[in-house]
């Protein structure tokens, strides 16, 4: 199937890499020769970061679309395909993530998890097999130690990234005798700046003081440069499975060997959340007002992270 014009450079596509962590898959695949076809919802947003990753002398085509919908995401397969004849690796990293208890979520609030995270990481990876099986090509699914375990306040996001678990460890299987590698990428908490553009809902300002405040302690939280090296590293040796964070490692041991118990420790740290069930709008973070003084000192490290790895302000309005 390869087209005459097939570049001799690597090509890969990655989704959600507007910012953040899927921003800095595709610096990493970037530095390491790659060239690249690069998606998110956003047009703006994308051009941003694309015009950040095109300073680093490879070649990349931006094409914005919602990879929920199957139209789109053989869209972006096919732009790796006529723009460059061929393609060696696939990053599924688009997500969504909604704070607040579960008796605030909403029925759309779940459809919306499982449309970005289950069938946006389903749509582009069934797009793109036959072409990664012409070169024994890669796959980097980016799912979260919440598609292994319960974390409480984040229903829809677990329910969602246990689909994507099941359907990238499954694939995993079946894939293997076609050459084609899944590597499953089970990340802890990444300091990516996602912060700003979470969703969310019951007391907003609780639920938004908590989350950014785990998602800053460097014990609880990983450096994301760090974590996007060590998740393309593992995906190009073509490795099964890549946990990151020593708190998710830990979890997923316990959980395996004593699933009763860690429910009830996560039982007991849900008591802890914020107690308001209402279940309001879903806002965005730079839209919930945060006090000064002591949080901005302890969330230091999120803010800068947003600063670097491109966390605009979300111009995709939540459902
Ligand atoms: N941050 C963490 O601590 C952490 C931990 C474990 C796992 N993860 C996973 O890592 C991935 C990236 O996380 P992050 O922290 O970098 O999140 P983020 O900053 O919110 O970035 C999410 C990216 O996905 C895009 N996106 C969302 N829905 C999309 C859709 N339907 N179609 C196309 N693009 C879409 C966003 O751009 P648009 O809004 O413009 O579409 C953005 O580029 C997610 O899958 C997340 O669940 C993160």
């Amino acid at each position: 199937m390869s087209t005459p014009g097939t570049s001799t450079r690597p090509v890969a596509v990655v989704t959600g890499a507007s910012r953040g962590l899927g921003f800095l898959l595709a610096r990493e695949l970037a530095d390491r020769g790659h060239d690249l076809v690069v998606n998110a919802r956003s047009a703006d947003g994308l051009a941003v970061a694309a015009a950040d990753l095109q300073g680093r002398g490879t070649d990349v085509v931006t094409v914005p679309g919602d990879v929920a919908v199957e139209a789109d995401a053989q869209r972006l397969v096919a732009t790796a395909q006529e723009r460059f004849g061929r393609l060696d690796v696939l990053v599924t990293n688009a997500g969504v993530i909604q704070v607040g208890p579960a008796a605030a979520m909403r029925t759309q609030d779940f459809a919306d998890a499982m449309n970005a995270m289950f069938w946006g990481t389903v749509h582009p990876t069934l797009a793109a097999l036959p072409l990664l099986r012409e070169r024994g090509g890669r796959i980097l699914a980016i799912t979260s130690i919440g598609g292994k375990l319960p974390a409480p306040h984040l229903l829809p996001y677990v329910a969602a990234k246990h689909a994507a678990v099941g359907f990238a460890e499954g694939l995993r299987v079946e894939a293997a005798r076609h050459g084609v590698s899944v590597t499953v990428a089970v990340p802890g908490l990444m300091r990516t700046g996602s912060p700003r553009n979470a969703l969310f809902t019951g007391d907003q300002a609780a639920e938004h003081r908590w989350f950014t405040l785990g998602d800053s302690l460097p014990l609880l939280s990983m450096d994301a440069e760090r974590a996007a090296g060590k998740l393309v590293r593992a995906a190009l040796r073509g490795r099964p499975e890549v946990v990151l964070t020593p708190a998710a490692k830990l979890g997923m041991r316990l959980h395996g060997i004593a699933p009763a118990t860690t429910m009830r420790l996560l039982a007991v740290a849900n008591r802890l959340l914020p107690s308001d069930e209402t279940p309001r709008p879903p806002r965005p973070g730079h839209t919930v007002a945060r006090p000064a003084g002591w949080f901005d000192a302890l969330t230091a490290l999120t803010r800068s992270a947003a600063r670097r790895f491109h966390q605009h302000d979300d111009v995709v309005p939540p459902s």
